[in-house]
């Protein structure tokens, strides 16, 4: 089988680590890939989005694995918020508004914290929790009167608390094969201070949540909302991404993505023990496919170039890479003349394997002390929530 995987990060790099691991994979391309895809794939010159361009490439080398997917329930907070409504998949309790007096005078009439979410693609900039009535009138501004992000409208959701997770699922239509947790870290630095990011760190699995939470999780919500979109005419077909948290209320969802999750996927599908062509094979033209994993705990750590998610240098070089035990997953890397330099805001991604969350930890940062680089900073404390029992 020739497979074709588009993007050139931590995530797709991890995507083509776990293609190399199958027998049936012959040849895997990767467009644009990075210095680190390059060792394990066939790098093409192709940008992620020239999407005419990645189709010819695909019909010229016979790739047998193009996958597609309805993502409006990624795409517009509305579409998913109104089919958890219609289905009953606990989510938030949610208003959408387009005028701006009409949302401002709801947000005075309910509960502060409040979520504002603008509803479109915003490359997640999109989500504010307003503490108070003139941060809400703010953001309403921004998002409803000046089109900050384009002319859209706004959800104005119910603030949940409790610890998030990530639960991604294979999906063909009504079938639905889950994959182990795992949980991000989206602010910059140790503690969780700092601005928020694409995600500095991940593990899995996840102490925090039981047996029955998975289980209701996965009964609940994931297997119902790909019943709700095949029963609205729009059969989703690849991962869907749950975004959920566990509030004193039970589980809920914060958002759904149609796509598998980043940082998330760099510790996941080290844990696959099953052949993913073979579960992509399944997801892409229905049928059956396994899913095990492996018991032992997955902790990686990212190194992100000093700035980052704020303004950065590129160009840095990276060495000791071949001293590294465990994996490495490229994020934004690039082979300059022998060498392999930073490319990106998030540049590399640590994984350590072991059989607690804290040995995960432990190998993951001794292999973080094998790479030099002069421009890169991590954060210490992965998995802190998992290690503090919250
Ligand atoms: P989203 O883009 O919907 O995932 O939102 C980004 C982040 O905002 C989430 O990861 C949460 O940390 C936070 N968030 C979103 N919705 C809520 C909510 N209803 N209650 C509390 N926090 C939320
Ligand atoms: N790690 C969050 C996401 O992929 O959206």
């Amino acid at each position: 089988m020739k497979v074709l995987v588009i993007g050139g990060g931590g995530r797709e790099h991890a995507i083509v680590d776990a293609l190399s691991r199958s027998p049936q994979a012959e040849k895997i391309y990767c467009a644009p890939g990075n210095a680190g895809i390059a060792r394990q794939a066939e790098c093409i010159a192709i940008k992620d989005t020239d999407v005419e361009r990645l189709r010819d490439f695909a019909v010229e080398k016979g790739i047998d694995l193009p996958t597609k997917s309805a993502t409006r329930i990624e795409s517009s907070k509305d579409f998913a918020k109104e089919l958890m409504r219609k289905y009953g998949i606990p989510t938030a309790a949610f208003r959408t508004f387009d005028n701006y007096e009409e949302a401002s005078a709801y947000v005075k009439a309910g509960p502060l914290p409040t979520v504002l979410k603008y509803d479109g693609l915003a490359a997640g900039k999109g989500v504010v929790i307003a503490e108070t009535q003139e941060q809400a009138d703010e953001a309403l501004r921004d998002m409803l009167l000046d089109n900050k992000f384009g002319k859209g409208r706004v959800v104005v959701e119910e603030f949940l608390t409790g610890p998030e997770f990530s639960f991604m699922c294979f999906v063909s239509g009504t079938k639905v094969w889950p994959m182990v947790l795992a949980q991000d870290h989206k602010r910059a630095y140790d503690g969780d201070k700092g601005p928020n990011t694409g995600g500095m760190g991940a593990y899995s699995p996840l102490p925090f949540i039981t047996a029955e939470d998975e289980a209701y999780a996965l009964e609940h919500i994931m297997k119902p909302t790909a019943a709700a979109m095949a029963a609205e005419g729009c059969p989703f077909e690849g991962v869907l991404y749950g975004g959920l948290m566990k509030t004193p209320q039970g589980i809920k969802v914060i958002e759904f993505n149609a796509r598998f999750g980043d940082p998330e996927t760099e510790v996941v599908l080290p844990r696959l023990k099953s052949d993913i062509v073979d579960i992509f094979r399944a997801v892409a033209e229905g049928g059956d496919a396994e899913t095990e994993w492996h018991d032992f705990a997955a902790l990686g750590v990212v190194l992100a170039s000093k700035g980052y998610p704020g303004a950065y240098d590129k160009g840095f070089e990276i060495k000791g890479l071949d001293k590294v035990e465990g994996a490495v997953y490229h994020m934004g890397t690039k082979a300059e003349g022998g060498k392999v330099v930073t490319a990106g805001g998030r540049v590399l991604f640590v994984v350590g394997r072991g059989a607690t969350i804290p040995e995960a930890r432990e190998a993951a940062l001794r292999d973080v002390g094998r790479i030099e680089c002069d421009n890169l900073f991590h954060r210490t404390d992965i998995g802190h929530w998992a290690l503090s029992g919250k």
